[in-house]
């Protein structure tokens, strides 16, 4: 069975300003053993998406389904969907600092998180938070394991928050930005933890990022999103041999290369991302896309590009893709 499968899930905030239309209906599954990637510009619903997932999305509505190993999640008792959270469902956030109590050990926080879904004696948990810190890579476990998240480095915390999350033994761990607050070295390392984890225990990851790099790394498959929706879907060896989107081929034109000139400038894409609250008629992309810019096509004004199959396991929302044309 499909270990998360997300079907048109739209997600809206009622504002003073009206309504902020965050998650457009996207569709992903993530299968026992895969990484999902989702990729997109700030304000792109990536975090959105994943809080909905989880039930965290205070003060907002959420159509559309979300299920997780084949259990109904959007609409289900405050009970259920808390007894998955944490326990089969995991998440990793960009801030260990602000997601660590500061007066706690980082042994008991994971002891107790642990204590919360699995019961037991306080004894076996600290011995099971003392195993996952060691699992994640921190030297010294035993006696790392009674410090507070302040001794700990940005890298280290990061190790931390995965131990944590690691500790209820979940089927399914979202990482929101879990390497963006690191330097690269230790973001190479982190991300090499978190495949490795997931290749061993066979979870299903989901990564969240606005980094096309970091996904080169990681995923199996891609969800590029834009303005709340998806732009395109793809396994990921496809997506960056051959992006279909002029938004993708935008993201992976301002990646740096290790091939080019010196000097040569990222091309960050011109433009920023559009208004939720008043999106652009048709695609949401077109002020900025520089397919609409040379051809002008009423099409790409007319209605919002919906996503369709480009190729095998592939699916883009650009009506000029020559498959949609
Ligand atoms: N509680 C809220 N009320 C109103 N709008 C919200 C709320 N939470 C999020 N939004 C809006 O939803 C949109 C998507 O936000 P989200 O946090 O998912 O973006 P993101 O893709 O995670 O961006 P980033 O890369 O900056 O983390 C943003 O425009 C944001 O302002
Ligand atoms: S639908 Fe038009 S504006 Fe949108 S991405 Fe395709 S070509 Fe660009
Ligand atoms: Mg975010």
């Amino acid at each position: 069975m499909t270990l998360l499968e997300v079907t048109d899930l739209a997600v809206e905030f009622d504002t003073a300003e009206g309504a902020v239309r965050a998650v457009k209906g996207i569709d992903f599954t993530v299968e026992r053993g895969r990484t999902l990637g989702i990729v997109g510009e700030s304000g792109s619903g990536k975090s959105v998406t994943s809080l909905a997932v989880m039930g965290l999305h205070r003060g907002a509505e959420v159509t559309g389904s979300v299920r997780f190993d084949g259990t109904e999640l959007i609409g289900a008792p405050e009970e259920t969907v808390r007894r998955l959270r944490g326990r089969r469902i995991a998440m990793v956030f960009q801030d260990a600092l602000t997601a660590l109590h500061p007066y706690f050990t980082i042994g008991d926080q994971i002891a107790e998180t642990y204590r919360e879904h699995h019961g037991g004696s306080r004894k076996t948990a600290w011995a099971r938070a003392v195993e996952v810190l060691g699992d994640v890579g921190i030297p010294g476990p035993a006696r790392r394991a009674g410090e507070y998240p302040h001794q700990f480095s940005g890298g280290m915390r990061q190790r931390a928050m995965i131990a944590l999350a690691l500790s209820c033994e979940p089927d399914l761990i979202i990482a929101d930005e879990p390497t963006t607050a690191l330097d690269v070295t230790v973001q190479a390392q982190v991300l090499e933890l978190l495949t490795r984890l997931q290749r061993e225990r066979g979870l299903g990851l989901v990564i969240i990022t606005h980094d096309l790099g970091v996904i080169a790394r990681v995923a199996d498959e891609v969800l590029v999103m834009y303005g709340g929706s998806a732009a395109e879907q793809a396994p990921a060896d496809s997506l960056f041999t051959a992006p279909r989107h002029p938004y993708t081929r935008g993201l992976l034109d301002s990646l740096p290369r290790l091939d080019a000139p010196e000097g040569d400038p990222l091309r960050a894409i011109p433009g920023s991302p559009p208004s939720l609250l008043a999106p652009p008629p048709g695609c949401a992309f077109h002020p900025r896309c520089p397919v609409y810019a040379e051809r002008k096509s009423p099409l790409c004004t007319a209605d919002r590009p919906l996503l369709r199959v480009v190729d095998e396991g592939r699916r883009s929302a650009c009506v000029l893709d020559e498959v949609n044309a």
